[in-house]
C-alpha cells in the first residue's frame, strides 16, 4: 500500500519534472520537418558575413552569451528600443561593440521567404554561434533548437546579469551559479576570449590607476602591460585590441596559456588563476587540446538551455527586432 503510494507520488513527481518549463525540451533537428533548409540557410548568412569580416565569429559567440544570462536564451538581445524604452542592444555593455545584427536580419528575411513564421530568431543566434566556433575552430556540434522568442528586453536587466571585466572569481563564479552554470563551466567558457577583441576602456584601469598605492595591476605580467601601454594611452577608448594576441582569430587554448603567463586581458580572465582548483583546470585545458573542445562544446550547449522559453510560451518574431 504505502509502496503502491510512493510510486505513485515518484511517477507524479517525474511527470511534473518532465513537463517543467524550467525542463524546457529543446531538440536537435527541430526544424527538419518544419523548415528543413533553417540551419543551411543561417550557415550560408554567417558565412558571407565572415568573408567580410572574420571578427564577426567572435561577436555570434558573444551574442549568444549576452542573450542567454539576460532573461534566458529568447532573443532578447535582438530587440530594438522605442520611445520609453530602452533595449539590452543599447546597454553599454553592448553597444557599440556588439555587432551582427544585420547578419541576423538577412538570415531571418531568408527563412520568412522560405517557411513563414517557424523559426524563432533566439534559434538564429544559437546556429549562428555554433557556426562562429566552427569557423573559429573548425568544430562542429550539434544545436538542440526549438526556442521561442521574448516579448521583452531591457538595458537595465543587463547590468545585473552579465559580468563585468572587474569581477573577481568569487563574483564571476556566483553569476554563472545564478545561470546553473559550474565554476568549471565557466572556466571553461571564458575560454571564448581565445578570439576577438576588447575596447581599451575595459581593461585600461589596470595599467593606469589599478588603486591607491599601485598604478598597474601586479598580476599582469609587465612586458604584457608594457605593450598594453603602448595602444592603449591613458583614456584611450574606440581603440580596440585582440584578447588572445598570438590567434586572435582561433579559439583554442592559447587563451590558457596566456593565463598561465599573467596574459589574461581582464582582472575576470587572470582571476581564473586565483584559486587552485580553477588554475589546475586553466593547466588541464592548455594541456589537453581534446578535453577543451569537448567541454566548451557541451558548455555551449548547455549555456544554450539557460531559461528558454518553448512549447507554446513566447512567440516566432517574424522580424527580429520588434515583437509580433
Ligand atoms: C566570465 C565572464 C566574462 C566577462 C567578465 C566578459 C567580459 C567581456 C568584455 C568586457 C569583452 C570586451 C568588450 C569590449 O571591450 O568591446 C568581452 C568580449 C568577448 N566575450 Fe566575454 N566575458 C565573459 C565571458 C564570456 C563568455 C562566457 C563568452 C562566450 C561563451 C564570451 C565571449 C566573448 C567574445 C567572443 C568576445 C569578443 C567580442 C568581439 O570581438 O567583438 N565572454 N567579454
Ligand atoms: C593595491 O593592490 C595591491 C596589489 O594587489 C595590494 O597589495 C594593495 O593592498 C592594494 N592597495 C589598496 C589600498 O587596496
Amino acid at each position: 500500500m504505502g509502496l503502491k503510494r510512493g510510486g505513485l507520488l515518484l511517477a507524479l513527481a517525474l511527470a511534473l519534472y518532465l513537463c517543467s518549463p524550467l525542463e524546457a525540451q529543446l531538440t536537435v533537428g527541430f526544424y527538419r520537418t518544419t523548415c528543413p533548409r533553417a540551419e543551411l540557410i543561417v550557415r550560408e548568412e554567417v558565412n558571407k558575413a565572415f568573408q567580410s569580416d572574420n571578427g564577426i565569429a567572435a561577436d555570434f559567440v558573444r551574442m549568444h552569451f549576452h542573450d542567454c544570462f539576460v532573461r534566458g536564451c529568447d532573443g532578447s538581445i535582438l530587440l530594438d528600443s522605442k520611445p520609453g524604452n530602452t533595449a539590452e542592444k543599447d546597454s553599454p555593455i553592448n553597444n557599440p561593440s556588439l555587432e551582427g545584427f544585420d547578419v541576423i536580419d538577412n538570415a531571418k528575411t531568408r527563412l520568412e521567404a522560405a517557411c513563414k513564421g517557424v523559426v524563432s530568431c533566439a534559434d538564429i543566434i544559437a546556429f549562428a554561434a555554433r557556426d562562429s566556433v566552427r569557423l573559429s575552430k573548425g568544430l562542429f556540434y550539434d544545436v538542440p533548437s526549438g526556442r521561442r522568442d521574448g516579448r521583452v528586453s531591457l538595458s537595465a536587466e543587463t547590468f545585473a546579469n552579465l559580468p563585468p571585466p572587474t569581477f573577481n572569481l568569487a563574483q564571476l563564479t556566483q553569476m554563472f551559479a545564478s545561470k546553473g552554470l559550474t565554476q568549471q563551466e565557466m572556466v571553461t567558457l571564458s575560454g571564448a576570449h581565445s578570439i576577438g577583441k576588447a575596447d581599451c576602456s575595459s581593461f585600461s584601469r589596470r595599467l593606469y590607476n589599478f588603486n591607491s598605492t599601485v598604478q598597474t595591476d601586479p598580476s599582469l605580467n609587465p612586458l604584457y602591460a608594457a605593450e598594453l601601454k603602448q595602444k592603449c594611452p591613458p583614456g584611450a577608448s574606440g581603440t580596440t585590441v585582440p584578447m588572445d594576441p598570438p590567434t586572435p582569430l582561433a579559439l583554442d587554448i592559447s587563451y590558457y596559456k596566456g593565463l598561465l603567463e599573467n596574459r589574461g586581458l581582464f582582472t575576470s580572465d587572470q582571476a581564473l588563476m586565483s584559486s587552485p582548483a580553477t588554475a589546475n583546470q586553466v593547466r588541464a585545458n592548455r594541456n589537453n587540446n581534446n578535453l577543451f573542445s569537448t567541454s566548451f562544446t557541451a558548455a555551449m550547449i548547455k549555456m544554450g538551455r539557460i531559461g528558454v522559453l518553448a512549447g507554446s510560451a513566447g512567440e516566432i518574431r517574424l522580424n527580429c527586432r520588434v515583437v509580433n
